[in-house]
This record gives C-alpha cells, structure tokens and sequence, in this order.
C-alpha cells in the first residue's frame, strides 16, 4: 500500500479506515458503533467499545509470549542506576500500584496527579491508573508550586503520587515542599499524598494523609484490569494555552489506544520486540506517547532516561544509551540535537559506540531547523524525520511515514499529513489558500482518533479554542504551507504560545506574571528567536510613573524581580531571563500591542509597521534599545 492509498483511504471513509484499525487491538468488547456525535456535537470514536489501556499495554503481551521480554529499561545517569523490567515484572508492579490505589478508595473516573521525575514509578503509576480505570493527570517536574495548584483546583485528584526529589544534573530538587505548598495554594485538599523516598533526600512527612509509598505498596494486593468503554478518559494532560490557566486537554481510552498502535508501524516503522526510545520527559505529551503506551501496546521494549543530553556526563550519552541497549529509533526535541552538536560538533563522542542498531532518528515538539537537521543527516549518516504535533493531538499531524512508504524528506518540511488528519491551509476568513500560500493550519472534522474531545470540565472553552474560528475545522494555532509537491511546513505558532527547548509555554500567562509586579503599568511578553532553545521568551515592561525607558539601577532591580517572580510562579522551564523598560508599548490605535511587529523587529526580520500604529515613536525607541 503506498502512501497515497493509505492517507486517501482515511480521508474518503474514516468511519471504515479506523474501524478496520480498531481490530489492531484486543478488545474486550469490539465498538459496534465507530463514531458518534455526542450531545455537544463533537465528534467521539468508538463509544461503545470496552477495553483497558493497561491491559493492552501488559497483560495482553503476557498472555501472547512476551512475560520475558523487556517492557522498561530505566537508566539513571544521574544517579549511577539501571533497572530493568519484563513484560512480567511491570505487570507486577503495576498490579500492585493499582491495588495501592484501590486501598486508598481511587476507582473509575476517579483522578490521581501524578508529580514524579524520571523514574520506573511515574510508569507504573500512570499504567496502575489505567488498569482500574482512573485517570491520571502527571505534572511536570519543572513546573513550580502554582501551577501545580491550578492543576489540583482544576483536576481535583483524590490522591497526589510524588517522590522525595527530583534531580537535574546534580542538583538535587525537593519535591515534596513544593507539592506541600501546593496544596496550600489550592482550594482542592486530595485526600492522600503518597510520597516515594528516594536516597538523594528524605522528605518530611507532615500532614495526616502524607503516606509512605513503599509502605503502602507492601500491603496492597494486585488489581486486576476493569473495562472501560472507549470514550472514558485515561488521562489529562494540562498544556499552555494564551492564558494563564492551562488547559486540560483529555484522552480518552479507545481512540487513543489504537491510534499508538498504528503509529508504531506506520510512523515509526517499529515491530513488537524492537527497543524503541523518545528522549523526553513523562510530563509531556510525547512522554505519555512514546515512552510509555505506544511502545508498550506494541509489545517493545521503551527507555526511561532519567538524564540529559548532555552534562550527564557529556554529549556521548544517547549514543552509549543506544548501543548499551541496541536502540532501533530515538525520538527527541532539535534542542536536544542543538545540545549535542554544540558540545559534539564532529560527532566524536558516537563514534566510540557502534550505532549498526539505530536505524532512523526522529525530532518534534519545535521545528526542526534546516541546519540541524543537515547536521543530523551527515554526522549519523541516518535517515532524519521531522514530524510535527501536538499535546492535543497526542501523535503526529503530519510525518513521513516510514513504515507504509519512505518519502524523501525536505529540510525544514516535517512531509505529509498522517492518515486521518486532512489539513488545509486557511486566511483568517476560512478561505483556502493554495499551494507555498501560509496561513491558519486547520483539520477538518472529524479528528482522528486520539484527539481530544474536550477540555477538561470545559466543553465550551474547547469549542471556542479550537473549532469556532473556523466552522467545520480544529484550529491547530500553527501557521504554515504546503509547497507543490504537498509537503507541509510548518512555520510557528500565530497565537501566544512559544516554544522553549521543547516546553510549551504561554506569553500571556507570564505577562498576566509580570502584571502583578506592583510597579508595572503595562507589558508584554514575545517569543523571541534563539539558535540553542529555539526561542526564548523577552519581556517589554512600562513602569509606573515613568516617561522614559529606564536602565538606573532601579528599573534592573524590577527586572531581577520579574525575572524572580516568573521563575516562582511557572518554574525555571520557563527561561524568563530578559525585560526591557521602555515608556510604552507600540500599539493600534484600537490599542492592540504589536507583538508581531515587536517579534519580527527583535529577531532582526523585515516588517512593515502597521498603518492602524497609535504612536511610531514607541517602536523606534524599542529599536535603539535593541
Ligand atoms: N525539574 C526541575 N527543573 C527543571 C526540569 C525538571 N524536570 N527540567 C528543566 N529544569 C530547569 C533546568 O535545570 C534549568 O534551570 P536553570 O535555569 O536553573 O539552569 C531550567 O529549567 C531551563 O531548562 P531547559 O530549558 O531545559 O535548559 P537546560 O539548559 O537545562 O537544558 C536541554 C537544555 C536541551 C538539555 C533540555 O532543554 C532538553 O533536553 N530539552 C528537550 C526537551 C524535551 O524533551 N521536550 C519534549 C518534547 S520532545
Ligand atoms: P506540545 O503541545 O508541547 O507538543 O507543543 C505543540 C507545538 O509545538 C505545536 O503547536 C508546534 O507549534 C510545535 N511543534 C511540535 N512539533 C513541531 C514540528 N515538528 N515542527 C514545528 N513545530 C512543532
């Protein structure tokens, strides 16, 4: 079957191409029905299937000859341990989890925040959650107490699963405080927090439900799986919108389950038995994809690197990582590639190890820049695979898709739309453009499986983000093109959402930030171009009661607090580290700041200034200060 055939098929049947795709995975019951509209008229699949993700992900490998093949590998740079585990023992694990779970009243629909590093527990937890039907929602380590609390408000978990710390590099990071103060902030108490004690630090243990994670393991029993239908949720992952509450983009069981099972060997090109490793991190959506459910409802076996690129100890470390465990694709962000080839340039540090494993390596979460990529494709001598998505999505809009058909692939293009997605290129009315023509990149309903249905515990804010812009359409928030022979580029976002060293975060969320500063009139916050992170935010700040821009003394003194309080309040992900004074903002006349303008200015790229300026004088005083 060729590329063509494949993508044609999903887009002139869908209910037929992914009822067919359903039969991919062990139902208990298969869905009589593939898709229904529900009573907000969104579009759900397989409603009325049963299954368990966990099972699928386990059990099911156990039962088919895999109880002794290696489900996880964990290799722990940062603290000098590896541990692995078969298909058996995780089950095991994960029973036991599900069990503890139990013990503490979690069942169906109930939530658990799962705020843990890289390490075996964060997969077992999701799975245990899985398995009796609860829904997890993990938090990234690097997100500060704050955001930890709007996520508690807005989830409202029964049980928060944590360990003692975290550890970047060798920096060790208490979890527990922060997830105390967390609490503190919230309006939501969970009723339980259980921490996991690691050696790097002891956490204490302070209020009544505080519970000791390895004692309660060893007094649950295992639980069995519980079926669930297609449309329950298995997860909410919370993603950076344009504002400052985050949105909890939901999952639901069916959909996705087959969804990752297709993308194993459509995409990735991938069969059960391989060792499969995305470099990233739990907390994100390609974390949930790539290290744990896809690769183990094919049967693979996935790495949990609890390590960077670098640093732990230099830029060989993903190449020892592959050849340590006979690695056949690597899947990471370009600002993990952009490490390595600053500290590696030549590739020296892989040629100590042989790679004959590695077989093709893949890069999403930010744009995969054409000189990366070029460096990529001659140090390795690989095939190199830019596929673009996104949290909501779950898996790949558009990618190559090495296992129906190896297209060439295009520097700076991450290649065709995956089978499912049928994406136009539209202007701001919703008309389509035509070919090397940018514009809004919008999916046509229905989405594939695996796509979120809704925001979490907000139907209306999700049918107001993504599908009213343009009717009939998910509006993606990415701009782009397709060139004549219908590859897709993908050229950024056109909402408020920046991408630094492959976290997602908003501007606006650190403008509502920088806002609360008591000496702050006004601000705003622009992703500016960066060759390492690919961007970084830079912040453009009135003070009160000034009529000039400002470098005394005091105005860096805001600046340093600024920088404190984004830092604070979102975490040191959030690279805040920039701000300039300046007497005002360069706005419309209808009082709309020009963050366009200000973005194309900063990155040195050629603009126009808008004919509707309020006052020309504003952006020429930001260009002296540049
Ligand atoms: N917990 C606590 N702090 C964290 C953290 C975590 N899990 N992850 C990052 N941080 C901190 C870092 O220590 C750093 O702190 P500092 O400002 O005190 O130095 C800060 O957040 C910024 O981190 P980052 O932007 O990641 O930069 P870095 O220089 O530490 O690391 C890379 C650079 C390229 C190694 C790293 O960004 C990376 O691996 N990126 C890939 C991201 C990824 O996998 N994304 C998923 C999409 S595929
Ligand atoms: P996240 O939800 O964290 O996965 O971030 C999704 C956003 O990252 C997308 O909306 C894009 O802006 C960006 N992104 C992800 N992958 C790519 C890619 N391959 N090329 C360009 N941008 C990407």
């Amino acid at each position: 079957m060729s590329y063509k055939q494949e993508y044609q098929s999903s887009i002139e049947d869908p209910v037929a191409f992914w009822a067919e795709k359903a039969k991919l995975i062990d139902w208990y019951r298969f869905p009589k029905t593939i898709l229904s509209t529900d009573e907000h008229g969104i579009e759900r699949w397989y409603v009325d299937g049963e299954l368990n993700t966990c099972y699928l992900a386990l059990d099911y490998h156990i039962e088919n000859g895999r109880a002794e093949q290696l489900a996880l590998i964990y290799d722990s740079p940062v603290t000098g341990k590896k541990q692995s585990f078969t298909y058996l023992q995780l089950r095991d694990e994960v029973a036991l989890c599900a069990g503890m779970l139990k013990d503490l009243g979690v069942g169906k629909g109930d939530r658990v925040i799962i705020y843990l590093p890289m390490i075996p527990e964060a997969v077992i937890s999701m799975l245990a959650c899985a398995r009796i039907g609860a829904i997890h929602s993990v938090v990234f380590g690097g997100f500060a107490p704050p955001e930890l609390a709007v996520r508690l408000d807005d989830a409202t978990p029964k049980v928060i699963l944590t360990a003692s710390c975290g550890i970047e590099v060798n920096r060790v990071i208490e979890y527990k405080p922060l997830v105390d103060e967390a609490i503190s902030l919230a309006n939501h108490k969970p009723q339980n927090v259980v921490v996991l004690q690691r050696e790097q630090a002891t956490a204490s243990m302070q209020a009544e439900g505080d519970l000791d994670w390895t004692e309660r393991m060893q007094q649950a029993t295992p639980a069995d799986c519980v079926p669930v239908l297609g449309t329950d949720l298995l997860y909410i992952l919370y993603t950076s919108g344009t504002t400052g509450k985050p949105k909890g983009v939901v999952r639901e069981n069916g959909g996705h389950a087959v969804a990752m099972k297709y993308s194993m060997s459509a995409i990735y090109d991938i069969n059960p038995g391989d060792v499969f490793w995305a470099v990233s991190d739990v907390g994100w959506v390609v974390g949930h994809s790539y290290i744990v459910y896809a690769p183990l409802l094919h049967g693979c076996t996935t790495i949990l690197y609890e390590g960077k690129p670098v640093m732990t100890p230099d830029a060989g470390a993903l190449w020892r990582v592959i050849s340590e465990y006979q690695v056949k694709s690597i899947f990471s962000a370009p600002t993990a590639y952009r490490a390595i080839k600053k500290e590696d340039p030549n590739g020296d540090l892989a040629k100590q190890y042989d790679l004959s494993c590695l077989k093709v390596i893949f890069a999403a979460g930010e744009r995969l820049d054409p000189p990366t990529y070029e460096w990529l494709r001659q140090t390795y001598k690989l095939p190199v695979i830019d596929h673009w998505w996104q949290t909501e999505t779950g898996w790949a809009i558009a990618s190559n898709l090495y296992g129906i058909e190896r297209m060439p692939s295009k520097p700076g293009s991450s290649t065709m739309p995956v089978p499912g997605f049928n994406i136009d290129i539209l202007d701001d009315e919703g008309n389509k453009l035509g070919s090397n023509e940018q514009g809004f990149i919008a999916i046509k309903l229905p989405l594939p499986p695996s796509c979120l249905t809704s925001i979490w515990g907000d139907t209306e804010r999700f049918k107001e983000s993504y599908l009213e812009q343009f009717p009939g359409y998910f509006a993606t928030g990415d701009g782009g093109y397709f060139d004549d022979d219908g590859y897709l580029y993908i050229m950024g976002r056109v909402d408020d959402v920046i991408n630094v060293a492959g976290h997602r975060l908003s501007t606006g969320e650190m403008e509502e930030i920088v806002g609360k500063h008591p000496m702050v009139a006004e601000c705003a916050v622009i992703g500016r171009s960066d060759e390492f992170k690919g961007q970084m935010p830079m912040g453009f700040v009135v003070v009160k009661n000034t009529s000039d821009s400002d470098n005394s003394e005091a105005a860096t003194e805001i600046v340093k607090q600024l920088i404190k309080m984004v830092r604070d309040e979102i975490g040191a992900v959030a690279s805040f580290k920039e701000a300039l004074i300046v007497s005002r903002l360069p706005k419309t006349r209808s009082g709309k700041i020009l963050r366009k303008t200000l973005r194309a200015m900063v990155d040195g790229e050629e603009y126009t200034v808008p004919s509707t300026i309020e006052d020309p004088a504003a952006l020429e005083e930001i260009k002296a200060l540049l």
